[in-house]
């Protein structure tokens, strides 16, 4: 059977274009963060009770695919606690010098935001762990024989990190972490919100029947919504009067081939491989990597979530098998149920 291509457009991953927009479009108070009300709720209280005792906030460690506002919620988590945070990512920071340096140079109570916390050099992580827990710095100084350890006291800071790979962290730096939250796909209601205020933002003309439509082809991520409706917004400009209606976004979609479910380019390669090679599966996830040639754990942190999540996808004890409803979508005949099991509804 022949693949359908499907447009980058709805990657989850960020892209170029959403580097350029994206810190227009951030969510600039806790209100405007919309969904995610159990996080929001836990970190109100934990913040409160930090500012109350004027000490700083424990450890945050953020999990979860990509786009779902994990960046978007470590600066307002500085925000709201009023002190700076200083962004940084796992695979910057190359040597132990680089993190003492800015471990030394952190104000008292101020965030230290390492995106990608995963990918930190484990030399690099080792010395994170005294920083974390008690807020010191195991330095050696000078070589051979002559090397001197020297402790260092830090001011007291918070860390946050972010991760979409949260089975790459490992068990000691998890176990660092006082606050650990992990951000869930958003539902359409959260998304459509998501949307007119974006659209209020770079002022777009739309209305619910447009939003709830863009909404619906999101794949449950606001980074893929705020990128769908730029791309309705250039169809409207230029085929109607510039307002989005249902129609509008309809259109818009359907003629750059976004799936109707907002399925990606890989989701489809993961879902078609299953088919076409494993009868349907059920399949070990390895075996699916290697066939697709994308990381194990790509597909565990990113795409499985979501194929779960709209019921294409379902663990077994066996590996990963399809639904009916993945077969329905894709518009392919779902094998008939296996003898054994016909026998199984017979004798029930
Ligand atoms: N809860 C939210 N409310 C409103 N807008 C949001 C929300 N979450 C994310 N966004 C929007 O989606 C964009 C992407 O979010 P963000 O960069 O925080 O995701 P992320 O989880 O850090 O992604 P990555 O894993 O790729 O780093 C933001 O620029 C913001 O405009
Ligand atoms: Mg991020």
């Amino acid at each position: 059977m022949k693949e359908q291509k499907t447009p980058a457009i709805l990657t989850p991953v960020r892209t170029k274009e959403d580097i350029q927009f994206e810190d227009s479009l951030r969510p600039r108070t806790f209100d405007e963060f919309v969904g995610q009300e159990t996080i929001k709720a836990n970190l109100h209280i934990f913040i409160e009770a930090a500012k109350k005792r004027s000490e700083q906030l424990d450890h945050v460690l953020l999990y979860g695919p990509p786009g779902l506002g994990k960046t978007s919620l470590a600066y307002l988590i500085a925000k709201e606690m009023g002190v700076a945070m200083k962004p940084t990512a796992g695979p910057v920071i190359e040597r132990t010098g680089d993190l003492s340096a800015i471990l030394t140079n952190l104000q008292k109570k101020e965030v230290l935001f390492i995106d990608e916390i995963h990918r930190l050099h484990p030399s690099v992580e080792e010395l994170l762990y005294s920083a974390m827990e008690d807020f010191s710095l195991d330095l050696i100084i000078g070589q051979g024989p002559s090397a001197r350890s020297h402790k260092l006291q830090l001011r007291k800071f918070t860390l946050i990190g972010a991760t979409t790979r949260a089975g790459r962290i490992t068990a000691p730096l998890r176990g660092r972490f006082g606050i650990i939250h992990r951000l869930d796909y958003y539902r359409d209601e959260d998304l459509n919100r998501i949307i007119r205020r974006s659209a209020k933002l770079l002022g777009v003309a739309i209305d619910d029947g447009g939003a709830e439509h863009i909404a619906r082809r999101s794949r449950g991520t606001p980074r893929v919504a705020n990128r769908l409706l730029r791309r309705v917004r250039d169809y409207a400009d230029v085929k109607a009067d510039g307002v989005i209606t249902a129609k509008e976004a309809e259109k818009a979609l359907d003629m750059m081939e976004v799936d109707s479910l907002g399925l990606d380019e890989v989701d489809r390669k993961i879902l078609l491989t299953i088919i076409e090679n494993y009868g349907g599966g059920p399949v070990g996830i390895t075996t699916i990597a290697a066939a697709i040639d994308e990381e194990k754990d790509t597909i565990e942190s990113i795409y499985e979530p979501f194929l779960m999540r709209i019921g294409f996808l379902e663990r077994t004890l066996r590996g990963r098998k399809l639904t009916p409803r993945a077969y329905e979508h894709l518009g392919l005949p779902a094998p008939s149920p296996s003898p054994n099991s016909q026998k199984k509804l017979f004798k029930e």
